[in-house]
């Protein structure tokens, strides 16, 4: 079966959406393997948003990813990489219809709440970077 990374980021956590987004996620049919709450450190961040570094948001990109603890999980299900980004709704906040989590709890592109890994080759260095403990099970 497939499996994603995904995390409610600072702010979803401090407004207290970890269960609406989680329970969104499992209605569609995704289950949940892993899941915790952590303050990620600065090389973890910059591990993750690698590909990032050089653009011109990286900085408060950083910033508001260590601004307070995350919710990552890993989700299990059929097209579990496409799912989540669906549901999740489009990086361009104008572009988040309602009915996706950034187009309902969302105003800005930066602070976009949800997290999810964009390929299923994304979701394999993500799972291990945040879940190292699962390095022998996918
Ligand atoms: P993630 O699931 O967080 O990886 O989002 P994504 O895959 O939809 O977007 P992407 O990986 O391209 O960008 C990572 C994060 O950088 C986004 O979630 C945003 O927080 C931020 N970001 C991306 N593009 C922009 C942009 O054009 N402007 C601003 N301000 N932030 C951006
Ligand atoms: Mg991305």
């Amino acid at each position: 079966m497939e499996k994603t990374f995904a995390m409610v980021k600072p702010d979803g956590v401090k407004r207290g959406l970890i269960g609406e987004i989680l329970k969104r996620y499992e209605n569609k049919g995704l289950n949940l393997v892993a899941a915790k709450v952590i303050s990620p450190s600065l090389d973890l961040l910059q591990k993750h948003y690698e590909e990032h570094k050089d653009k011109p948001f990286y900085d408060d990109l950083i910033r508001y990813m260590s601004s307070g603890p995350v919710f990552a999980m890993i989700l299990e299900g059929d097209n579990a990489v496409k799912m989540v980004r669906l549901l999740n709704g489009p990086t361009k906040i104008e572009d988040a219809q309602p009915g996706t989590i950034r187009g309902d709890f969302c105003t800005n592109t930066t602070f976009n709440i949800v997290h999810g890994s964009d390929s299923v080759e994304s979701a394999k260095r993500e799972i291990l970077l945040w879940f190292p403990e699962y390095m022998n099970k996918i």
